[in-house]
């Protein structure tokens, strides 16, 4: 199947179509695991479920989930850490079991062996069902980073100064303050995952989003790997899609 991309009539109903996607996926699956993602865009995706939750709409007790990613050096507890913002948005406000929820553990003495241990608990769980993938201004999902090569595992990275720029908001507006290194799940990791969702909003994202689906398959744009996964959707609204459908109808004439 072809990369399936939907062009939300606004950026609200992105979300929520987004929310909706996930939530199928959790009530269909009959071991439902996913993989999470972090950052703005999946706040309002996040508390979407949470307020089905509430409703008593959404059962998150069979669920397992493995996120993308986590700064390296950050405790669980630290405010700006990926597993503090999870439990902000959502773990800490639905029925998941603790032993379900993974997220890398940036603060793990040797990282490497975290990172394979991470790796072997998704294949334990019968690998990703569904991974939320968000986009990064360097073309990165995950903490992939160019160049990752689209056969790259879960491992500590380099973060690019945009990214430490780009995610400067949780650590005082300092991007020297933002961490130099993570662990992300790699490339080839998140390939794996049966089906792929990738949520972007807003203009800030127009430009890279057309590189990713439009340009050619590089480690440069660690994005544009979707492309080659057999069952991936795509939600944009207006502005995400703007360069993309303008470089589309281009290309067609
Ligand atoms: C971080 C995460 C990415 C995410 C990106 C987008 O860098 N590691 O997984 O896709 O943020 O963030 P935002 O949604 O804030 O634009």
């Amino acid at each position: 199947m072809p990369l399936n991309v939907i062009i939300a009539p606004d950026t609200a109903s992105a979300f929520q179509q987004a929310a909706t996607f996930l939530a199928d996926h959790i009530r269909g699956a009959a071991h439902p695991v996913l993989g999470l993602a972090t950052g703005r865009t999946m706040e309002s995706i996040y508390a979407l479920l949470v307020s089905d939750h509430q409703a008593g709409k959404l059962d998150f007790s069979q669920l397992t989930s493995f996120n993308l990613d986590e700064y390296v050096g950050l405790s669980p507890t630290d405010p700006r850490s990926y597993r503090h913002y999870m439990q902000e948005h959502l773990f800490g406000h639905v029925n998941m079991r603790p032993e379900h929820v993974h997220v890398p553990d940036g603060t793990a003495s040797d990282l490497v062996a975290e990172c394979a241990a991470y790796e072997a608990a998704i294949q334990n769980e019968g690998g990703l069902g569904l991974q939320l993938l968000g986009i990064g201004e360097t073309g990165h999902i995950g903490f992939n980073e160019p160049p990752s090569a689209f056969d790259t595992r879960t491992r500590p990275v380099t973060l690019d100064d945009v990214t430490r720029r780009q995610n400067a908001a949780m650590f005082g507006g300092q991007p020297g303050a933002v961490p130099h290194t993570a662990l992300t799940m790699g490339v080839g990791t998140i390939l794996e995952a049966r089906e792929l969702l990738l949520v972007a909003t807003g203009s800030s994202k127009a430009r890279i989003v057309a590189e990713a689906l439009l340009g050619p398959l590089t480690p440069d744009i660690s994005a544009s790997a979707i492309r080659l996964h057999a069952n991936c959707t795509v939600i944009l609204d207006h502005e995400a899609a703007a360069i993309w459908k303008q470089q589309k109808s281009a290309s067609n004439l």
